[in-house]
């Protein structure tokens, strides 16, 4: 609880933002590159950064520079990178079977990553949209998202991951029973030791946009995601998904978006308190830094405020597009 200040002038709360060691000494939440998981884009081919328009800054990299990238996370003090694919169009269908080829994008990422920079956590992402011919995390039959026949895909989908190496899986699906099955099989395979990230408080939200383009998604969704994302209006529901991942074996949990849902982000960690992280999104992201790109906004001092107000909100970590440009803020001091 805010205690209550000695009346004025005996307290004089300026004191203590009179200088910049003064503030330094008081300041009571830190930004630190271990905190960050750094989202990246993966495509085919070799040597290559393809730019996406709606996320300046932002490319998609071959594999070999993914490499780099992860060399580059590892040096800066981030703990882990999340791969994201952008499959190749024809390798998007119906049944999404390139979800689980031990060879699809990812899984090769997740290869090359680990055996060049072994310390560096690899994070994958669970959910059948990038390999979907219509653009759904989940399998689409007459027009119906269906849950249990996804979720065995979605397993099997994890378990290439597991296999290739990958340290922390992430299921951003929000299908039911996923995170329990997952667990279950990792098991059985031997694959004991890897993390659970749930995106378990997941929004249908506009927020998206920039990251459906990103990995080609989004000019194919037919439809919209309500039947599986949380509807923006609820908070009870949210928690709800947070309690049932974590009693299906979740090891960590995500709220998603993060700046337009902090609530959500503070209300898990007193109710939980389990490892808890918030996904600054694609439109987040795009947000702003397409004001401080017309010089509307500070881009350093937005993106640093930004993610402070998820260490605020009592987040243990924050997923970020910014983490290679705010870690190497920081490292400068
Ligand atoms: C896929 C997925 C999405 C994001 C992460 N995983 C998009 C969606 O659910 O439509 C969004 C990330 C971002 O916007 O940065 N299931």
């Amino acid at each position: 609880m805010p205690r209550t200040p000695a009346p004025f002038p005996a307290a004089r709360l300026r004191r203590l933002r009179r200088t910049a060691a003064l503030r330094e000494l008081v300041q009571e939440h830190r930004l630190s590159a271990a905190d960050l998981i750094w989202p990246v884009f993966v495509r085919e081919g070799e040597g290559g950064a393809e730019p996406i328009p709606s996320m300046p800054g932002v490319a998609r990299l071959s594999i070999d520079r993914v490499v780099d990238a992860a060399r580059e996370a590892a040096d800066l003090g981030i703990p882990a990178i999340c791969l994201f694919p952008y499959t190749d169009p024809d390798r998007r269908t119906e049944d999404c079977a390139e979800a689980w080829s031990p060879d699809n994008l990812t899984n090769r990422a997740i290869r090359a990553i680990k055996a060049a920079v072994p310390e560096l956590a690899v994070m994958t992402d669970i959910a059948l949209d990038p390999y979907n011919a219509n653009g759904h995390d989940g399998f689409v039959v007459n027009g119906e998202i269906v849950n249990d026949e996804t979720v065995a895909a979605l397993v099997k989908m994890g378990l290439a991951q597991a296999e290739a190496g990958a340290d922390i899986l992430g299921p951003s699906d929000m299908m039911d029973g996923r995170i329990g099955a997952l667990r279950t099989a990792l098991e059985d395979a031997g694959h004991r030791d890897v993390a659970i990230l749930s995106y378990a408080a997941k929004f249908a939200s506009g927020f998206y946009g920039p990251f459906r383009d990103a990995v080609g998604a989004g000019a194919r969704l037919v439809g919209d995601k309500k039947t599986y994302q949380i509807d923006p209006a609820n908070r009870d529901e949210a928690l709800t998904c947070v309690a049932r991942d974590l009693a299906e074996g979740a090891d960590m949990v995500m709220v998603k978006p993060g700046m337009p849902y902090l609530d959500i982000c503070r209300a898990v960690k007193d109710r939980f308190d389990a490892p808890t992280f918030a996904y600054q999104v694609s439109g987040e992201y795009a947000m702003l830094m397409a004001a401080a790109g017309n010089g509307w906004l500070d881009g350093d001092k937005v993106m640093v405020e930004s993610l402070l107000s998820f260490k605020r909100a009592g987040c243990d970590g924050v997923l970020t597009y910014f983490a290679p440009r705010v870690a190497r803020m920081l490292g400068a001091g």
